[in-house]
């Protein structure tokens, strides 16, 4: 289930067909997207192949409860290594917000999201779905785990710097995607990639609920 790269190079292009074939199998394809650092090379790729966006919408994964207009907000983040570099409309770019049951409604009124990529974060997150995540949990609002703050001082100048809370898309909102690719890059991903994906599906370890999932299909590489 866990298909091994052999470069980040190689990761990234590998996603990046999967989503240039989706937008030109459909041009009114309906995306969920993640941050991170995972993806850079991905949204690199999709800038380089000169897609057209113009029908294409978006939905990211998360957001920290935040100033938007930080650099480190994951609405400026997504601006800067890819929207601004495509045709995309804003108005066709969704973050969480609320209320959440409305960004629910836009979502499922879209007739759903036809690729939805994702990263797993060190504790097996997804999105921002810390362990003990509700397999059922929508859209709402998360205190982020010690961990996971940990993880992303690196973006920050300090720790005291990360947000301790955000909006996430819930377990069951991610799992009504039609397609879900995961992505992981690094050594340090693979032990918490192997528990989740051939290890008990238990809310203990979120992305362990993709098992559940009929079409899913994993890319690592170190
Ligand atoms: C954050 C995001 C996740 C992402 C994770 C992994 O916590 N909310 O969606 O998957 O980071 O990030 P990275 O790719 O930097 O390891």
């Amino acid at each position: 289930m866990i298909n091994v790269l052999k470069s980040y190079k190689e990761l990234s292009s590998t996603v990046a067909d999967i989503v240039e074939y989706q937008i030109q199998e459909e041009p009114l394809t309906k995306l969920i997207l993640p941050t991170g650092s995972t993806p850079l090379g991905l949204y690199d790729e999709l800038v380089n192949r000169e897609l057209d966006w113009k029908h294409v919408i978006t939905f990211n994964l998360d957001v920290y409860l935040m100033n938007v207009k930080h650099p480190e907000s994951y609405q400026s983040y997504m601006k800067k290594n890819l929207f601004d570099r495509t045709n995309i409309y804003p108005d066709h770019c969704h973050f969480p917000f609320r209320p959440f049951s409305a960004f629910e409604d836009k979502i499922t009124n879209s007739m759903g999201i036809d690729l939805c990529i994702l990263g797993i974060g060190s504790n097996g997150h997804i999105a921002f779905n810390e362990p003990g995540s509700s397999f059922k949990s929508r859209t709402r609002v998360v205190n982020l785990s010690e961990q996971t703050i940990k993880d992303n001082s690196r973006f920050f100048d300090s720790i005291d710097d990360v947000p301790k809370q955000a909006i996430t898309m819930g377990l069951g909102t991610i799992m009504e995607s039609k397609r879900i690719i995961l992505m992981a890059n690094g050594n340090h991903k693979l032990n918490i990639l192997n528990v989740a994906m051939n290890g008990e599906v238990t809310e203990d370890v979120p992305a362990s609920i993709l098992q559940n999932h009929n079409n899913v299909e994993v890319y690592y590489c170190d």
